[in-house]
């Protein structure tokens, strides 16, 4: 980049938007930068720096020739892919937090940055603080990943820490994360897996060289979960987490989803507690990592954002689509512990479980655990949206203990 201070166009000034102000503020002998414009939705509300800069059009950044850089951080996808593309389009750089936008319009986005040379980061949308994207894209690039797994909601990971901790129902923990404000008002997206999704989408992407859509995904979140079946895990030594995992096959294969998962106690995620990310990585040469920090919160994202931002400044040009090239197995068995209560009854009766284990406690109307097909599990709860049922990946299921049980159980 020339013309220096370069000029940059803020979008949102919420929790990330003011976190990355704040640190750009303190920060900014360290680049030659400018916030020239702050664009943001409600004219009325009372904003906590007086400041001339505020703005209340998107024209007035991506009108404005003299900006070069645009930094997205607002809560609403649709708007902010209009504002990323056409930012491109004009020759703009654009930094983003938004992952639900990157997941859903990443690769034409990316496209178009490559093809207008210009830049295009976001490393704010995946685990906050954790800079997993930039550890991808340049140090782990060399190496092979095996597979991956991480807790990358905050929210979930504070009402399962509730739950186990103090045995408090689903109900009563979501709305202690929501007076802290680890959840949203509508806390659908975080509860039921989306925005674990969103984020293991962009994760396939810059570790696998995957291009998959969320919905390809299977996906299912903790809101199904009651105090019964966490005070049996508990009990039992497990810890419930909501994992984003991916990992190949011995074919080369790529299978990847968002599931609750029953952990040991040892295993090094179960102790990741409260609104803490972690995302443990499994590579060929550097063999196990694990990075844990702040998933979300104002400076922890901020200080994200600010990092794409300082690359843009020193001219970084992403370089395109990861180079290996990967596919789905979308017949992949997975070890799967289901409950349900008894109203669950008619709905499990449908479970596409290939093979099953005995019946572990009727303390929960049903359990079971057994094998099920990747894609007849993400097809059945795809259609099945409100069963009651709580599906969980049981990574110490064995097919031996499968096969030692049995019965095949008629529910
Ligand atoms: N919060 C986190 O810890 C976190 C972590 C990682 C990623 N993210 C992502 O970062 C983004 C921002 O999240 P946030 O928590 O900062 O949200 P937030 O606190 O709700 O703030 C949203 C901001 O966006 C502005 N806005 C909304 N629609 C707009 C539009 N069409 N044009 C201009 N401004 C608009 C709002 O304006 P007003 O002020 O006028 O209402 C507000 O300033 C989201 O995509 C989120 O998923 C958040």
């Amino acid at each position: 980049m020339s013309d220096f201070p370069v000029q940059i166009g803020l979008f949102g000034f919420g929790c990330v938007g003011q976190g990355f102000y704040r640190i750009f503020q303190e920060q900014q002998s360290e680049v030659q930068a400018q916030i020239r414009k702050i664009v943001v939705k409600n004219p009325n509300k009372e904003r906590p720096i007086a400041t001339g800069k505020f703005y209340f059009q998107a024209q007035d950044i991506l009108n404005d020739p003299t900006i070069r850089l645009v930094v997205e951080a607002i809560d609403d996808a649709e708007a902010a892919y209009h504002i990323a593309k056409t930012a491109l389009q004009s020759g703009k750089h654009v930094v983003s937090a938004n992952k639900k936008m990157v997941a859903l319009y990443g690769n034409e986005l990316r496209a178009l940055a490559h093809s207008q040379q210009r830049t295009f980061l976001y490393e704010a949308a995946v685990a906050g603080s954790i800079p997993i994207l930039q550890l991808l894209q340049h140090y782990y690039r060399y190496d092979r990943i095996e597979w991956l797994r991480g807790i990358i909601n905050g929210s979930t990971n504070f009402i399962l820490s509730k739950m186990h901790s103090e045995g408090v129902t689903y109900e009563a923990a979501l709305q202690e994360a929501q007076a802290l404000g680890f959840a949203e008002s509508d806390p659908t997206l975080d509860v039921e897996g989306f925005d674990a999704v969103y984020k293991l989408s962009i994760l396939l992407y810059h570790a696998f060289g995957i291009e998959a859509s969320p919905e390809q995904l299977l996906r299912q979140g903790i809101h199904h979960l009651d105090p019964l079946t966490t005070g049996y895990c508990t009990r039992k030594k497990y810890r419930i987490k909501l994992l984003a995992q991916a990992y190949e096959r011995s074919d080369g294969s790529l299978t990847a989803f968002v599931l609750p998962a029953l952990l040991p106690v040892q295993d090094p995620l179960a102790s990741v507690e409260q609104e803490e990310n972690a995302i443990e990585l499994s590579l060929r040469y550097a063999h196990r990592q694990l990075l844990r920090g702040k998933g979300a919160g104002s400076t922890p994202t901020g200080a994200a954002v600010m990092a794409d931002v300082a690359r843009v400044l020193k001219g970084y040009i992403a370089t395109g689509k990861v180079n290996i090239k990967r596919y789905f197995y979308e017949e992949e068995m997975l070890p799967l512990w289901v409950s349900g209560n008894s109203s669950a009854r008619r709905v499990l009766q449908h479970f596409p479980f290939h093979e099953l284990h005995a019946q572990i406690s009727d303390a929960f109307g049903f359990a079971f655990e057994g094998y099920a097909r990747y894609d007849q599990v993400r097809d059945f709860l795809q259609k099945h949206p409100q069963t009651g049922i709580f599906v969980a990946y049981h990574p110490q299921l064995t097919r031996q203990r499968v096969k030692q049980a049995s019965t095949l159980l008629s529910v």
